[in-house]
């Protein structure tokens, strides 16, 4: 007999609407929801239950007159029980209208009901603005995408991806799919590696990005591809970056730079307008990435607001005081920025200030205060009337306002006053929700990039990213002077897109290998395929990729991209949920050749 009630529940559990349905046009009908109880209230006689789907909550309301056997099932009713109700549509009295929700102005007054699951009660509430820790919601975590915030944005996600799609394919593109399991290609992070148990000792890495695929999707002459495609990372995680995220990934053959841009530039425009309703500014603006450094200290600037940075080392060029001499006479940088109104900072605050930059490795902190009779600072000593003058001048700086300055090495400490700036923003509350959102490119990248540590030359962006055509000499002479003919999308201080023009000569990889430290024979062991392939009328091509998930979260106004993704991982790249990473059994292990060592 268990069938027959199943059958009839499942046919009764067939909804004529959803819960985000139900207006004034349906008064009177009769009709069926299910959802979910998102609330309970016993007013004695009647009881009220906002019924929950994806799509909004309705009103049902159990009357004992109206139905005795109803109200008295929905006296058992609890928060996140699963119902199927059957009932007709009245419009609410006019002083119990709700003009905040859709279905607000009616109430599904019930004829039947079937509770098709019971819920313990959730460990949190299932409602927005609630002051949970994170890793409980993430143990819970299809509790947590219950909650509106997240139904939201996984609807925005959803449309992105729709209108992403839409525009490629309406664009030539067309999309194709790479293995997850590759051999492993240089990206900057780690591999994720998976053992093979076919062929003992041999591993497979996962993805950090479809790279050299879709460059040899080019070679095939698939002219325009893209994919929506997960990469895998094993890095240092923080609220912008995960494990595994999502890429939408864009190679064009016979393109330069400016075909690519252009390409990009048409999807962040459609997706202005139809997630922000919002006019993309055109021409979208472009920094170098030495300019993009000094005025801003980071190669992702954002630039809803001004505090830009101003190099002084012409105003110090004959300074007497010691750690500007130093800077500029080993070609180094002193570096100022204004904070507007804030002479009035305590000496606690600015040690604060100070903290910061030292923990990045700076030596100290120089603040000046600009007053109505001239400077207040502890190397006012040590300048000369006409460097204070300068200064103050230079700075577009006014009573009240106090200047932060470093100096030393140029990148280095441009990355300190670029984090500097940041922190004065964030003090000084510089961008709120009503600040227009700033797309821009930063191109004209350093192809390498020089570690002290290991005294090599790593690539910058990746080792397929082709150098300027004019710099190639360089490569032999000064390599550390070669500028990429790369280009990376940033918004609101977000790096949402990097991508470049490629390599498409052997010869030419394999030189940049070798300034890479990677000898041929490693190169032909690694790369042989894709080097190989080049050798067979590989067309000029480029592309690029979007971070989709850090899209996501910016055009869903959010901070961290585990909120735009369904199931993501915490910092230290575990899943609550399902406790993943896990041990497996001692067969599986056996199985794939792998044997766990005991740390000592
Ligand atoms: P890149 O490494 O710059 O380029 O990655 C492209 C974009 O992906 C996003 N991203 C991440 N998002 C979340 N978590 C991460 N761990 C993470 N790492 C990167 C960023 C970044 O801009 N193959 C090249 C692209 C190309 O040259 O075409 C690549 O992967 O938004």
């Amino acid at each position: 007999m268990l069938t027959e009630v199943k059958e009839t529940k499942m046919k009764f559990s067939k909804r004529t609407h959803t819960c985000g349905k139900l207006t004034v046009k349906d008064v009177g009908k009769s009709v069926v929801l299910n959802g979910w109880v998102d609330k309970r209230r016993d007013l004695g006689g009647v009881i009220f239950v906002g019924l929950r789907d994806r799509y909004g909550i309705t009103q049902v309301v159990f009357e004992p007159e109206n139905n005795e056997e109803a109200h008295r099932v929905g006296k058992e009713l609890r928060n996140e029980f699963v119902i199927s109700i059957e009932g007709t549509v009245r419009k609410r009295p006019d002083d119990q209208i709700n003009k905040g929700m859709k279905t607000g102005s009616i109430d599904v007054i019930v004829n039947k009901i079937v509770i098709l699951n019971e819920s313990e009660t959730p460990p949190f509430p299932i409602k927005d603005n609630i002051e949970t820790f994170e890793d409980l919601r993430l143990k819970y975590r299809y509790l947590d995408l219950r909650r509106p915030v997240f139904q939201k944005t996984l609807l925005l996600r959803h449309r992105m991806y729709q209108i992403v799609r839409k525009y490629f394919d309406e664009n030539s593109f067309i999309e194709i799919e790479t293995p997850m399991l590759m051999k492993s290609t240089p990206e900057g992070a780690r591999d994720y590696l998976v053992p093979s148990r076919i062929h003992k000792g041999k591993f497979y890495a996962l993805p950090q990005s479809p790279q050299t695929y879709k460059q040899l999707l080019m070679i095939s002459g698939f002219d325009r591809y893209f994919q929506i495609v997960k990469c895998f990372r094993d890095e240092d995680f923080r609220a912008d970056r995960q494990p595994e995220f999502t890429q939408i990934d864009v190679e064009m053959s016979f393109v330069d730079t400016e075909d690519v841009l252009e390409v990009v530039e048409g999807l962040m425009k459609l997706l202005f307008k139809e997630i922000w309703n919002k006019e993309l500014k055109e021409p979208v603006p472009r920094f170098t990435f030495n300019e993009a450094m000094e005025r801003y200290g980071s190669d992702k600037p954002d630039i809803r607001f001004s505090l830009e940075l101003i190099t002084l080392n012409s105003v110090f060029k004959n300074s007497e005081f010691k750690v500007f001499k130093d800077a500029i006479e080993s070609e180094g940088i002193v570096s100022g920025l204004v904070a507007p109104g804030c002479a009035k900072y305590s000496r606690n605050q600015i040690d604060n200030l100070t903290k910061i930059v030292k923990n990045l490795g700076a030596k100290g902190l120089v603040w000046i205060k600009v007053t109505e009779d001239g400077i207040d600072s502890p190397i006012a000593k040590f300048l000369s009337d006409d460097e204070k003058e300068k200064i103050v001048k230079t700075m577009n700086a006014g009573a009240g306002d106090l200047i932060l300055i470093l100096a030393g090495k140029r990148l280095k400490t441009l990355i300190q006053m670029g984090v500097l700036r940041l922190e004065m923003a964030k003090r000084l509350e510089l961008v709120n929700p009503d600040v227009e959102p700033e797309l821009l490119w930063v191109t004209d990248f350093p192809l390498l990039d020089w570690d002290e540590e290991t005294k090599r030359y790593y690539a910058m962006h990746h080792p397929f990213t082709s150098p300027r055509m004019e710099d190639i000499g360089l490569l032999d002479t000064d390599p550390g002077k070669v500028k990429a003919r790369a280009y990376d999308l940033v918004l609101n201080g977000y790096e949402i897109a990097g991508g470049s023009i490629r390599i498409h000569n052997s010869d030419l990889q394999l030189k940049m290998f070798k300034v890479l430290g990677i000898s041929k024979e490693e190169a032909e062991k690694k790369f042989g395929f894709l080097m190989n392939a080049f050798k067979y009328g590989a067309p000029p091509h480029g592309g690029i990729a979007f971070g989709f998930d850090r899209m996501v979260m910016i055009f869903a106004g959010g901070t961290s991209i585990r909120d735009t993704i369904a199931f993501p991982k915490t910092t230290s790249a575990l899943s609550l949920m399902d406790e993943s990473p896990s041990e497996v059994s001692e067969e599986q292990l056996k199985e794939l050749h792998i044997a766990i060592r005991k740390e000592s």
